[in-house]
């Protein structure tokens, strides 16, 4: 018998309010069989009763809630999820949902990707960042020993449902953080886009529906062409490589940094090495850097080192050499270019006068 590949398999995205979308159809085909709803405090709070109320498939659903934050993207919540699983007795041709931000999707998905090898799952993205980025592509995982995404799998969702009617009850500050990855799919591949982007002045009353439509089709198009991250899809790390290492560096402190607003971070200091080491012009970089400045406040640690040896364990390395994203202009990126620490160094100095 043929499997299919990952690449093969890579799960629709429909767009609109979930009542008009196949949703209920695709419900209809876990009719007798069980079905859970993974939430976090805050999506039990604000979108749960939506899904339960709006669908009787759905009134019986197991839920299963954890506690919100990136600090609990982590191999102990797993367990619980998996023994919540097994005592309700789910099988592999049972249903999970991820309601939630990027936390529960990454962590929903990779739960069901090893339950019993594969439990089917739904992502329905309630962040404007797990809309724009988290939920669509496939990618799962979880945090392990400080380390972002240190243990995860391939793993297309059955559909991913974006309804925005879910955003009314997102802080603003999360619409910043999921305006990050919006800004990195402009500079990567749309110069248009940062042009429209750029304009923008109070994100949660301006950004239009559209604007978030097309953020979404960049990453879906890339991920097309590239699902297994063999060569073009890196381009979607630009800004993480450092961003990363900022968000493991203040992980477990108390000053934790969101992901969206460690990645703006790690847009502006990979720009300024785009700067040297690729052709995006300083103007070019001023005006990222005027924009990144407008919305983020730009908490960076002076311990160069600290970094430098998180940036270590990037999945993007190769052969003990850190390799990172990097603008040739704005819309259009290159990835696999070499860094070295004095390369760190060198972008941070300007932030630590
Ligand atoms: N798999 C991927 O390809 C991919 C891509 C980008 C980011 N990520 C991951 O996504 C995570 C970040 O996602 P995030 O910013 O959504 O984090 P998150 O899930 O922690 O959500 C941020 C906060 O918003 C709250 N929230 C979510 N929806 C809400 C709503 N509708 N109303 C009120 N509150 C709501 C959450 O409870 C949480 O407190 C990180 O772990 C990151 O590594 C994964
Ligand atoms: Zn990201």
């Amino acid at each position: 018998m043929q499997t299919a590949s990952f690449s093969e398999q890579l799960s629709p995205i429909e767009w609109g309010p979930l009542l008009d979308t196949s949703f209920e159809t695709q419900l209809s085909r876990f009719t007798n069989r069980k079905i859970a709803i993974l939430v976090d405090e805050n999506t039990h709070n604000h979108c749960l009763e939506f899904l339960i109320t709006g669908f009787d498939a759905l009134a019986e659903a197991e839920v299963i809630m954890l506690p919100a934050g990136e600090e609990n993207k982590v191999l102990e919540v797993c367990f619980q999820v998996w023994e919540t699983l097994t005592e309700a007795g789910f099988g592999r041709q049972d249903l999970l949902i991820n309601l939630g931000g990027g936390m529960v999707t990454d962590l929903g998905g990779f739960v069901a990707s090893v339950y019993k090898r594969g439990l089917a799952f739904i992502n329905i993205p309630t962040s404007l960042l797990a809309m724009v980025d988290a939920a669509v592509g496939g990618k799962t995982g979880i945090d392990f020993e400080g380390l972002k995404n240190q243990i995860g799998t391939f793993a297309a969702a059955q559909a991913t449902y974006i309804d925005t009617g879910f955003l009314q009850t997102l802080p603003s500050e999360e619409w910043a953080n999921g305006f990050a990855e919006l800004l990195k799919n402009a500079l990567i591949s749309d110069v248009q886009l940062w042009q429209d982007l750029s304009k923008i002045q109070d994100i949660q009353k301006e950004l239009r529906f559209e604007t978030i439509q097309q953020g979404v089709q960049i990453k879906a198009e890339i991920v097309a062409k590239d699902p297994s991250e063999n060569g073009l899809r890196k381009i979607l790390n630009f800004g993480h490589t450092i961003g990363h290492a900022l968000e493991s560096y203040y992980l477990n402190t108390d000053t934790p940094l969101a992901h969206g607003h460690a990645v703006a971070i790690g847009l502006l200091l990979e720009s300024k090495l785009s700067v040297g080491q690729s052709s995006l012009t300083q103007a070019e970089f001023l005006s990222i850097e005027t924009r990144i400045k407008s919305l983020y406040t730009l908490q960076i640690p002076n311990d160069i080192e600290g970094l430098w040896a998180l940036m270590q364990h990037d999945k993007k390395n190769d052969n003990g050499e850190v390799r990172s994203c990097l603008l040739t202009a704005i819309g259009s990126c290159i990835f696999d270019q070499k860094l070295v620490y004095a390369d760190l160094q060198a972008a941070l100095a300007i932030y630590h006068q």
